[in-house]
This record gives C-alpha cells, sequence and structure tokens, in this order.
C-alpha cells in the first residue's frame, strides 16, 4: 500500500475522443494552514478509464501535490477507498462509462476521503484506529497447539459457513460508511466483526467463544443498527451485515 509521491508536470495530453469532466477533490494539508477546502480540475476521460486513472491524471499533469493510495490498481489490496459522488468505493473500481452521460451533458464528480478515520492529507487517511480494530478480534487461527502432521480437513459444508467472510480485503469501505462507526469512533465496526465472523465459524479454530467475549461488548456487535450501509459499501459483494446478524446469533445461543 503506497501514497502516490509528487511527481514533475508535463503537458496534459487530450485523448482522442475523450469527454470533458470535473471532478471536485476534497483537499486539505496540515502543513500549509489553509484548511479543507473543495479544489476542481477539468480531466479529459475515455470511458475505459476507470475513476483512479482520473486521479492519476490530474496527478500526472495538473497538480503533482495530490495525495491518495493506490497499489494494486485491480480491487484487491483495498487501499483505494474513498468517497466518490458521496459513496465508499475503490477507485480502481469505478468504471468511468458508467458514470459518462450518454446524452452528453457535463459531468460533475467529487471525491473525499472516508469519513471517521483522521485526515493526514487530502484523500489518505490515518488506518491505525481501523486496524487496531481487526487485530482487538484475533483474526488469525487459534489451536491449542496439537500441531498437524498432515493438513487440517475441513467439510466443504464446514468451510461454506464462512466462505463469504474470507473474501475481505481490509479496505474500510464498510466501517467507514457506518453511521455508528462515525458517531462514536470506539464501535468496533463492521470490517472487524467480518473478520472475527472468518474464524469464528471455522470448525478448525478454537478460539471462538474468546471472540465472542470480545464482541460481546459495549463497543461491540450489539451497536449495531442493522442499517445494511456496510453491505452496499463492500466492493466484494460480502454479506456484512448478515455475517454480523450470524455472529449476534451464536452469542445469543451461547448464552
Ligand atoms: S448494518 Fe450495522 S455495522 Fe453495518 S452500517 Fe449499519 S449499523 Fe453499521
Ligand atoms: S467487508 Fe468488504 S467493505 Fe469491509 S473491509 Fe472487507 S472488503 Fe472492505
Ligand atoms: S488500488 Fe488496489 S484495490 Fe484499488
Amino acid at each position: 500500500m503506497t501514497a502516490v509521491a509528487e511527481t514533475p508536470q508535463k503537458a496534459a495530453p487530450v485523448p482522442d475522443g475523450s469527454t470533458l469532466i470535473t471532478v471536485k477533490i476534497a483537499r486539505f494539508n496540515p502543513e500549509d494552514g489553509r484548511g479543507e477546502r473543495w479544489e476542481s480540475f477539468q480531466v479529459p476521460v475515455l470511458p475505459t478509464d476507470r475513476f483512479l486513472n482520473v486521479l492519476i491524471y490530474i496527478k500526472s499533469y495538473l497538480d503533482g501535490t495530490l495525495t491518495f493510495r493506490r497499489s494494486c490498481a485491480h480491487g484487491v489490496c483495498g487501499s483505494d477507498a474513498m468517497r466518490i459522488n458521496g459513496v465508499n468505493r475503490l477507485a480502481c473500481k469505478v468504471l468511468m462509462k458508467d458514470l459518462l452521460p450518454k446524452s452528453g451533458k457535463p459531468l460533475t464528480m467529487s471525491v473525499e476521503p472516508i469519513r471517521g478515520l483522521p485526515v493526514e492529507k487530502d484523500l489518505v487517511v490515518n488506518m491505525e484506529p481501523f486496524f487496531d480494530a481487526f487485530r482487538a478480534v484475533k483474526p488469525y487461527l487459534i489451536t491449542s497447539g496439537n500441531e498437524p502432521t498432515r493438513e487440517r480437513i475441513q467439510s466443504q459444508a464446514d468451510r461454506h459457513r464462512f466462505d463469504d467472510t474470507t473474501k475481505c480485503i481490509l479496505c474500510a469501505c464498510c466501517t467507514t460508511s457506518c453511521p455508528v462507526y462515525w458517531n462514536d469512533g470506539s464501535y468496533f465496526g463492521p470490517a472487524a466483526i467480518v473478520n472475527a465472523h472468518r474464524f469464528i465459524f471455522d470448525s478448525r479454530d478454537e478460539a471462538a467463544q474468546e471472540r465472542l467475549d470480545i464482541l460481546n461488548d459495549v463497543e461491540g456487535v450489539w451497536r449495531c443498527r442493522t442499517t445494511f450501509n456496510c453491505t452496499d459499501a463492500c466492493p466484494r459483494g460480502i454479506q456484512v451485515t448478515k455475517a454480523i446478524t450470524e455472529v449476534k446469533r451464536a452469542l445469543l445461543f451461547a448464552r
């Protein structure tokens, strides 16, 4: 995961067949004393571009100080979560062909950092509180020391119980779309619960009760209001709210 470094300005190319759009970006530099503000850029885009290409164009040709994270550019690393037109998305998964108006009307887009985490610069937030919650639920296989001499066998049915939550790429789109998390950053948040679910329901793991005890807390699963923002925001299509509900049920059943 990298923050894109400053690059020298070059003559801005205008590709054949491109459409000029306006991109409003929420800017913040803690060192310039100007506070938070919106800045607009005109960018020629092709239908085949992703929104990440648009940001890279701005950084390469219009303003080298623009700061954002990205790495894989293919929806795998989870580093370029941002609020695009008011909803959390991975910039590399937003296709411009889905947004460009057929009528040729002008298009204005907005982009802001994800909410609920401290902004460090422009679109880069401090992810530490998010990863603290992730680490707190012990997101790794725990066994009582009986080293296997061969692979740990698991039936397809047992594997299916947590298959969905193995898909998480820790992008934080879910947690930073959660109104409970915005209002109280001490809530574990949906991503941490998803990653607890992945091990709680793994038949090879022996620490499900330990994780359930951690989540049976005032800042745990009971803070969830089942508003489904997190499910809508997940770029991996994980049924986040369903996973949270399954953890709640496991807690009720364990009582
Ligand atoms: S369903 Fe729960 S965790 Fe998800 S956004 Fe709503 S309150 Fe937050
Ligand atoms: S559950 Fe989905 S939205 Fe949440 S961190 Fe994982 S991949 Fe991202
Ligand atoms: S850059 Fe890796 S998910 Fe978008």
